[in-house]
């Protein structure tokens, strides 16, 4: 089974870009499950909203993927509540609107798609390697075949989770920090990782954003209101080959620009 996995589709930017792309990439690289995190495909790059998550099933994604933005749109509680297709983080207060993970049935085969928030520099969230074992308890009842989306800041915490979870998933993708890592790999008991998966949207900003805004807030020490850049585009992915037993053979990053 081939799961193709997109990192941040940020902006109307980085949901025309996607649109532009994915099918031909879809048709090029056949994969059997398209995943994105979309915590930043509004318009405006804060969470996402009904017409975002529309064009990216249009464009050929299946399941969408969010972190810490997912509160950032009015309209996201109803999204969450009402479509099976969105993955919250797991790892929010109990009783929040959503799902922490969904199933998909791909090709007769039950796969797991989790989602879970870091809690360095991030915020107030219970512990992710506790909510996993909680989730995966429940999970590995049906399937082996899952999918990880940790939403963390620092490197140290992804990894961490990476190897927490090496043998019990089948890939542990990062995303949030929006910049393509180069340490893709299968860790020695079958689960793929990547640190971050990087970001599709603005190529020359910061994270997305204009990029003269962000080097004024630091020089400046004072807020700024982000907006985002409206130049050249980039599609970041990655590519996980997993075997009949749900555990990654391979792993492909993937990068596209103008
Ligand atoms: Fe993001
Ligand atoms: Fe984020």
């Amino acid at each position: 089974m081939k799961v193709l996995f997109i990192g941040d589709i940020t902006g109307q930017s980085g949901v025309t870009y996607v649109r532009e792309v994915l099918p031909s990439l879809i048709a090029s690289l056949k994969p059997d499950l398209v995943i994105a995190n979309g915590e930043n495909a509004a318009i405006n790059g804060r969470g996402i909203t009904e017409q975002a998550v529309e064009h990216l099933y249009d464009s050929g994604i299946e399941i969408v993927t969010l972190g810490n933005h997912v509160w950032d749109q009015k309209e996201t509680q109803q999204l969450l509540e009402g479509d099976e297709r969105i993955v919250r983080p797991a790892n929010m207060y109990p009783g929040a609107p959503g799902r922490g993970y969904v199933f998909c049935d791909v090709n007769g085969q039950k796969v797991a798609i989790i989602n879970v928030i870091g809690r360095t520099y991030m915020g107030l969230y219970d512990c992710p390697f506790r909510i996993m074992d909680e989730i995966l308890e429940e999970i590995h009842k049906c399937t082996s075949f899952c999918i990880v989306d940790f939403h963390a800041e620092v490197t140290s915490e992804k990894l961490a989770m990476g190897y927490y979870l090496d043998g019990k998933v089948s890939a542990v993708i990062g995303t949030h920090t929006h910049v393509q890592t180069a340490d893709d790999r299968v860790l020695p008991h079958g689960t793929a990782y990547l640190t971050d998966v990087g970001m599709t949207g603005p190529r020359n900003g910061v994270l997305g954003v204009k990029k003269d805004l962000i080097i004024q807030r630091f020089i400046t020490q004072r807020p700024v209101r982000f907006e985002l850049d409206q130049g050249a585009r980039q599609f970041n992915a990655i590519l996980i080959t997993l075997n009949n037993k749900g555990q990654a053979i391979s792993t492909e990053r993937i990068f596209i620009a103008e």
